[in-house]
C-alpha cells in the first residue's frame, strides 16, 4: 500500500484563523481525501505554532499566561477545521511534551555534532515573520515590527549545509515547487545564507522550548516549529511509524514561509542526518484591496483585511466555500477573494451546471419511470454513448494526475467540464422527446440514455467528494447511488431498477 504524508503549516496563536489558513488547510484536505480514495494510506496532519515572540506578545496584551492563551485560541482552529470538514489524522500543538522532547532530542544532536556555536549577533528582526532579516531586505520595506537586537545566542551552522542544498535542489526538481519558487531559493542561494541564530536569552523572551545544553536560553520558534513534522510521525519516539510516514510527501504552504522551509528546514535535517521531504509546495496569497483602494495586498491578520471563513460557511454552506476557494485560485498564483466571483461560481457552476443536471436527469426518471432508475439492456449503445462513458473513463486518470501534480483546481476543472458534458448529451440525446413517442424502441432507448446519463453523473459527482464531501453524501442517493463506495471508482456501478432518493436542489440560487 502506497503511504502518503501530508503537511500544511502550524499557524501561529496571535489571532483568529482567516480564509488564508482555511485556504492551505482546505487544499491539503482535498489532496488527502483524494488519496485515500484512491486507495493510498494517508497521514495528514496540521496543528499549532505556539511559542514565540509573537504569541508572548499577544498574551501580554490581554493579560494572560502565553500557555493560557494558546488554550483560548486552539478552540478557534479546531472549530474550523471541524466546520470545514476537515479530516487531519492528527493536530500538533508545539506546547506538547510529545514534541517538546523531540525538539530538545534533535537540539542536542546537532550540539553533539558540532553544529551550533556560541556567539554575539546584532541584527533587525521581524517580529511578524519571527526571523531575523537582511539589512537588503529591510531595505525592501516589506516587513514590519522590526527591531534592533543585539545578543550572545547559539547559532546553528547553516552556511555549512550551503552547498550541498544547492546540489540537491538542483538534482531533485520536485523538491521546491512551483518552479518558480524554486528559482526563487536558487536565487538567495547564489549569496551567502550565514549561520542561523536558533535560541533566545530567557530574560529577553522566555516562551518557548528550553535549549537542552544552556537553561538560560529557549530555542527559537522556527527551530521548534519546524520539526513538527518530524516529532508527529514518531522521529525519535517510534521508529516503525517514522519509517512508514517519513520522508512527507508534501509540505503544503504559502509563499511568505518559503524561506524558512527550503533553507532552514532542509539543513537543519542533512545536520541531524535526516531524509528530506519529497516537495514543498508553495500556494500564492489571497489578496484584499488595500486601504486607499489603490491595489490590491496580502491578506493578513496583522493588516486587518481578513475575510472570516464562519461568515462565508454560514451564508453560503461548507461545500460551496470548499468549492470557490480551491476553484477561484490556481496553485501557486495569487488570487483574490471577492463576493461577486464567489456568487458567479456559486450560481453558474454549482447551481446551473451541477445542479440542473441532477434536476434534470432526476425528473424525467422520476416522471416517467416511477423515479427508478431504468432499465438500459434493451437499448443499443450509440456513438454518443461510448463517448460518454470513455471520457468519464479518462477522466478518471485525469483527475488522478492532476492530483499527483497538486493541481486541485484542475481536478476540479476537469470533473466539472466533465458534468457540463452531460448535458450537452442530454440535448443530442433527447431523452425527453423520445419518451413522448409510441414506438416502444425509443422508449427503450430514453431508458438507456437516462441510465447512462445518471452513471455519468454518478461519476463526475464521486469525484467531487473530496472537495464537497458533505454535500457528495446527500446527492449521489439522489442518482442512485444509495450506498456510496469512495475506494476505487469506476465506470459502472449504478443497478438499475434502485429508487432515487428525493430530488432537493443542492444550490438554491443566491441573489448577489
Ligand atoms: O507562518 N493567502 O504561521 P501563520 C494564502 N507558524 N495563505 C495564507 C494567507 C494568505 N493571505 N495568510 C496565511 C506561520 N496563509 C508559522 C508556520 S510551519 C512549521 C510554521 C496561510 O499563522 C499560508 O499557508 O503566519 C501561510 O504559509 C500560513 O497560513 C502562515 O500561517
Ligand atoms: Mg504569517
Amino acid at each position: 500500500m502506497n503511504h502518503f504524508y501530508i503537511t500544511t503549516p502550524i499557524y501561529y496563536v496571535n489571532d483568529k484563523p482567516h480564509i488564508g489558513h482555511a485556504y492551505t488547510t482546505i487544499l491539503a484536505d482535498v489532496i488527502a481525501r483524494y488519496r485515500r480514495q484512491t486507495g493510498d494510506h494517508v497521514f495528514f496532519l496540521t496543528g499549532l505554532d505556539e511559542h514565540g515572540q509573537k504569541v508572548q506578545h499577544t498574551a501580554e496584551k490581554s493579560d494572560l499566561t502565553p500557555k493560557q492563551h494558546c488554550d483560548q485560541m486552539a478552540p478557534h482552529f479546531l472549530n474550523l477545521w471541524k466546520q470545514l470538514q476537515i479530516k487531519n489524522d492528527d493536530f500538533i500543538r508545539t506546547t506538547e511534551p510529545r514534541h517538546k522532547v523531540i525538539v530538545q532530542q534533535v537540539l542536542q544532536a546537532v550540539y553533539d555534532a558540532g553544529d551550533i556555536y556560541k556567539g554575539q549577533y546584532e541584527g533587525w528582526y521581524s517580529v511578524s515573520e519571527e526571523r531575523f532579516i537582511t539589512d537588503k531586505e529591510r531595505a525592501s520595506g516589506e516587513f514590519r515590527d522590526l527591531q534592533r537586537i543585539s545578543e550572545t545566542n547559539y547559532y546553528f551552522r547553516m552556511e555549512k549545509y550551503q552547498g550541498r542544498l544547492i546540489e540537491y535542489i538542483e538534482q531533485h526538481p520536485e523538491f521546491i515547487l512551483p518552479a518558480t519558487r524554486r528559482n526563487e531559493i536558487l536565487g538567495k542561494l547564489r549569496e551567502p545564507i550565514g549561520d542561523l541564530c536558533i535560541s533566545r536569552p530567557k530574560n529577553r523572551l522566555s516562551w518557548g522550548i528550553d535549549v537542552p545544553f544552556d537553561s538560560d536560553f529557549v530555542t527559537y520558534v522556527w527551530f521548534d516549529a519546524l520539526l513538527n513534522y518530524i516529532s508527529v510521525p514518531g522521529y525519535g519516539s517510534d521508529d516503525r511509524s517514522f519509517q512508514k510516514w517519513w520522508p512527507a510527501d508534501c509540505h503544503l504552504i504559502g509563499k511568505d514561509i518559503l524561506m524558512t522551509h527550503a533553507i532552514y528546514w532542509p539543513t537543519m535535517l542533512f545536520s541531524a542526518g535526516i531524509p528530506l521531504p519529497k516537495t514543498i509546495f508553495a500556494h500564492g496569497w489571497w489578496l484584499s484591496p488595500k486601504e486607499d483602494d489603490k491595489g490590491l495586498e496580502k491578506m493578513s491578520k496583522s493588516l486587518g483585511n481578513v475575510v472570516n471563513p464562519l461568515d462565508l460557511i454560514d451564508r453560503f454552506g461548507v461545500d460551496s466555500v470548499r468549492y470557490y476557494l480551491m476553484k477561484e485560485m490556481v496553485p501557486g498564483q495569487d488570487a483574490y477573494f471577492s463576493t461577486e466571483s464567489f456568487l458567479r461560481r456559486y450560481n453558474g457552476e454549482l447551481g446551473n451546471d451541477l445542479g440542473n443536471c441532477i434536476g434534470r436527469i432526476h425528473t424525467l426518471i422520476s416522471r416517467n419511470f416511477e423515479g427508478k432508475l431504468p432499465d438500459p439492456s434493451k437499448g443499443t449503445e450509440s456513438e454518443l454513448d461510448r463517448d460518454l462513458r470513455v471520457a468519464g473513463e479518462k477522466l478518471l486518470t485525469r483527475v488522478a494526475n492532476a492530483i499527483t501534480e497538486l493541481k486541485v483546481n484542475e481536478a476540479i476543472g476537469q470533473t466539472m467540464e466533465y458534468i457540463k458534458s452531460i448535458n450537452v448529451y442530454l440535448a443530442r440525446t433527447e431523452p425527453w422527446r423520445l419518451l413522448k413517442s409510441e414506438v416502444q424502441s425509443d422508449k427503450d432507448r430514453a431508458a438507456m440514455v437516462l441510465f447512462i446519463s445518471a452513471e455519468a453523473l454518478r461519476l463526475g459527482i464521486q469525484l467531487l467528494n473530496p472537495v464537497m464531501p458533505q454535500l457528495v453524501e446527500s446527492l449521489l442517493p439522489m442518482v442512485g447511488d444509495l450506498c456510496p463506495d469512495y475506494t476505487g471508482i469506476s465506470w459502472g456501478r449504478l443497478v438499475p431498477g434502485t429508487k432515487l432518493a428525493p430530488f432537493v436542489i443542492p444550490f438554491p440560487k443566491i441573489e448577489g
